[in-house]
Parts: structure tokens; sequence; C-alpha cells
């Protein structure tokens, strides 16, 4: 395991076959994410693509980095599965290492400010037809500070260029904390976007440490060292020195004085709103960037892609800690499912029949009051595999009465903000509200039920048939 910044990955990828270069220009107006959405229709074992010529921008793309087991193994150089994957990110879940300051960053060979700044020279995509704008950000990190303790917040939050030297940041979760305090006393919250950050830096962003928990240090845990940080020109903010570019700034904090962003096209597959809503602008004060910088970015969609992907991986770990910081006994392991979007469906494994009745239920209300997501949990046993969408249905279908196994809660708990589900009045940022629902999918304290053991045949018959296989005919 070492900390790699995009370079080192890119050059991993192509040693392996697993980067593909498109030389012919292609459109930034749709046809980049449709060649995109078009490969991960394939499965996921296919390459990224750096798209070297993207119209009317000489800074070449590179998308696609992160969708599969050996594609994401190559982030932290773990086994290219599943569970040794998930395991990572888990275990470094509460490894803090703190970032480290370097004067001088590659992400500072370039320095464009004042009147010079001109997000266009970007090739962000607009990513479907729907879509309100072109989006510079979709895997950029955006860096605020608490202005009570100065510890930064590092997310992922959707960016569309609103013109040369503004963007619109859909800034909701906890650097909207950040947010909602300066504005509170009219002052403007100082701002960074993370260009193709390093990877362990995005898949901290990405991910759901506590509030509080500066992501860098996350990173720092993934990575298994420090994640070099460097200070912008124009602000205090501590960025990655090995990002391809900075997009320094600061929001705005009167709302009357924001833009109007979207619709965007979301990692659920839809739009969440269909018209423009003025949403927290960002002015941009200067663009620091390396020498011949690579944009990065996806398209988000139905999935399963890249989004999805990557979601399960991150809401998985922090859906463990969760449980595992509640003290529940016997929860085994969890998984998020790829097609809720990575964040909606949360399967639980526990290891065996629970100590008490209400085991299961525990898990479902840990879930629900912490975070967001998932809206819906289901609780198996050990004998279900947890990555196995066929088996965990198997397991509702035939184990699980509605009436006795499922908890519907109000319509009271935080949601989030761009689930198309909930009704537009409750919808949005900070109103989003949910019900969330809780599936007992395991064995044990059902009443007078029992289970029997699973159909299956004795293991001298599956010896028998292995040995008479090939005088079948088979
Ligand atoms: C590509 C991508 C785009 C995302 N866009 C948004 C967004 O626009 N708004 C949002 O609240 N969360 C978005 N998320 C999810 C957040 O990054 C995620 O919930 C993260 O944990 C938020 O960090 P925070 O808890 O520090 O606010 C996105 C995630 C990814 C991977």
């Amino acid at each position: 395991m070492a900390y790699k910044d995009i370079r080192t990955l890119m050059a991993q990828l192509e040693e392996r076959g697993l980067l593909h270069h498109i030389k012919q220009e292609i459109d930034w107006d749709g046809e980049l994410p449709a060649i995109m959405r078009h490969l991960y229709k394939q499965g996921p074992d296919g390459p990224a693509v750096l798209f070297e010529k993207v119209k009317d921008s000489s800074i070449p793309f590179l998308s696609g980095i992160m969708y599969g087991d050996e594609k994401y193994s190559m982030l932290f150089d773990t086994e290219p599965n599943i569970r040794a994957i998930a395991d990572h990110y888990h275990e470094n879940f509460h490894n803090y290492i703190k970032p480290v300051i370097v004067d001088k960053a590659p992400c500072q060979e370039n320095i464009i400010q004042g009147d010079d700044v001109d997000l266009w020279m970007f090739p962000s995509p607009k990513f479907s037809p729907e879509d309100g704008g072109r989006y510079i950000g979709t895997q950029n990190v955006t860096i605020t500070a608490d202005p009570d303790t100065g510890i930064q917040n590092c997310a992922i939050y959707r960016q569309m260029v609103i013109n040369k030297n503004r963007i619109g940041v859909n800034c909701e979760q906890h650097s909207g904390i950040h947010l909602a305090k300066n504005r509170e006393k009219g002052l403007p919250t100082p701002f960074a976007a993370v260009m193709s950050p390093p990877p362990a830096v995005m898949v901290a962003a990405a991910g759901k440490p506590p509030f509080g928990v500066d992501e860098l240090e996350l990173a720092g845990g993934l990575a298994g060292e420090p994640i070099p940080v460097v200070k912008c020109i124009t602000n205090d903010l501590l960025v990655p020195a090995d990002a391809e570019a900075i997009l320094e700034g600061y929001i705005l904090p009167n709302s009357d004085d924001w833009d109007l962003e979207g619709p965007f096209g979301e990692f659920h597959g839809h739009h969440n709103d269909m018209v423009p809503k003025k949403r927290p602008t960002a002015v941009i004060t200067c663009i620091t960037h390396r020498n011949d910088p690579i944009m990065l970015g996806t398209p988000p969609g139905v999935g399963p892609n890249e989004l999805t992907y990557s979601g399960k991986i991150e809401y998985a770990a922090a859906n463990l800690a969760i449980l595992q910081a509640a003290g529940i006994p016997g929860v085994k392991a969890v998984n998020v499912t790829e097609m809720s979007g990575g964040c909606q469906v949360c399967v639980v494994q526990l290891t065996g029949k629970p100590f008490y009745r209400g085991i299961p239920q525990a898990c479902m209300y840990a879930l629900f009051s912490h975070n967001n997501f998932p809206k819906f949990v289901v609780v198996v046993d050990d004998d279900i595999d947890l990555y196995d969408d066929g088996m965990v249905q198997w397991a509702i279908a035939h184990r699980v009465q509605p009436h006795r196994d499922i908890i519907i809660t109000p319509f009271n708990s935080w949601g989030c903000a761009l689930d198309p589900s909930i009704p537009f009045a409750h919808r949005g940022h900070p109103y989003s509200t949910t019900s969330r629902m809780g599936i007992d999918a395991t064995k044990y304290f059902k009443d007078d039920v029992v289970f029997s053991s699973l159909v299956r045949d004795t293991p001298e018959m599956e010896a028998h048939v292995k040995e008479i296989w090939k005088d079948l005919g088979f």
C-alpha cells in the first residue's frame, strides 16, 4: 500500500492494460458521458478511459478509474476482490493520519488569478441532455473549514460552471454546516475545489466519517501515509499538493447573490429537480494547476457504474463502523447494494443466532439514526452471502412475514436531499425527511417458526455426483 496520485495510478493502469486512450476529438456535450455509459454496460472489468482531446479544450479528461474490483483494488493495492477492498476501507475507517504541510506543490506549478481566471478552459461535460449546464465537478473534492474550530471538511458535491469565474456547488451536508455558520454572520465561506485529487482523498471525501473529522486524515489512513498538503494562494485552506488543479475562492453568504444551478441527472438515475434552483455559488479567485493537467470526472446515472461501485464500499465501511460503535453484539459484516445507488439499501449480516431478541431491529435503528442513508436495512444470517443480491432476495422471500418482520419508521428522519421519491414539499436541503424500512430476514426469534436446514445434498452424494459427472456426458 502506498500513497499515489492520479498520475501514478494511471501509469499502473497502463501497465496492466487497463487504460484505454481515445485520441480522436470527443464532444463534451453528451458524447463523452455516452461513451462511458456504453462501456459500463459491458461490465466492471473494462478499462478506465483517457479522452486525450475533448472539444474546445486542451486538457485531457480521465474517467472510470474506480469501477470494478480490479481497478478499485489498485487505489490501495489490495487483493482484487470485494471482501478485501471492503475490509481495507473498514479497517482504516478510524485510522486517522494527519496530513503533512509542504511549501512547494505540483498543483501550484501554474497560477492564474483575477481576470485571467477562466473555468471554460476545462473540458467539463454536459452529462445528460436535460442537465442545466456543464459540470466541472463530479469527482472534485470540496474543501471548507469550520469557522469555530478550523477543522476542514472534504466532500464530493456536484459543481456546475456558471460563467468564467463562478460555479454552483450543491454544498449541503457537512460543508453545508460550515456555510450555515458563516452565513449567520454574513461572512463568505473560503472554498477550494480539488480537481483530480489523489485517489485516497477522493474516496475519503465520498465516505461518511462523523462531522468534525477531516477526511484528509482518513485519506492518510487509507493510503498508509500522510497526504501532502499546501496552503492555497488566495485563502488559508490546505489542499492536496499532488492534485491536478485547485479552484480557490469563496462561497457567497447571501442567497440573493447565488446563481441558478441544475437540473442534474443524479446518481439515482433521475433529475432530482426538473428546474434550475438557486444554490450556493462560489466565486473563483484563483486557479492553480500542474503542468499539463488532467481533469477527472464520471457520468452519474442508473448504474452499475463507477459511482455506485465506489459508493457501496464507502457507505458499507461507514455503516459497519456505526453498528460497532453502537456496541450491538453479533454483527459480522455489512454490504450496501450497488443498484441502490451504492447507498440506499444496506444488508447487515449477523454471526449466527442472536444472543437475544431484537438485535436485527437494533441494527436498523442504529443505522436509521445516523446518516441520511440507508433508506432500507435488511438483516440476514450468516448462511446468506451478503454480496449475493439474489440470496438476499431469497432470504426476504422465504424468511419474512411482512406484518411481523418489517419496520417502517415515521416520515421524520433525515433524508437524502436528492432522493427523487421524497415529495417536493419535503425535499431539498435543509428540509429533507424520509421514512425508512427495516426487514428482518433472519431465522430466529420468530415466535413458533422453525426453519429447517437448507435443502442440500449430503457431502457423500455431492462427491458421488462429481465422480460420475463425466460418465453422464457433461
Ligand atoms: C460523484 C459524487 C457526487 C456527489 N454529489 C453530491 C452532491 O451534489 N451533494 C451531496 O450532498 N452529496 C454528494 N455526494 C455524496 C457525498 O460526497 C457524500 O455523502 C459525502 O459523505 C459527503 O461528505 P460530508 O459528509 O463531509 O458532507 C456525491 C458523491 C459522489 C461520489
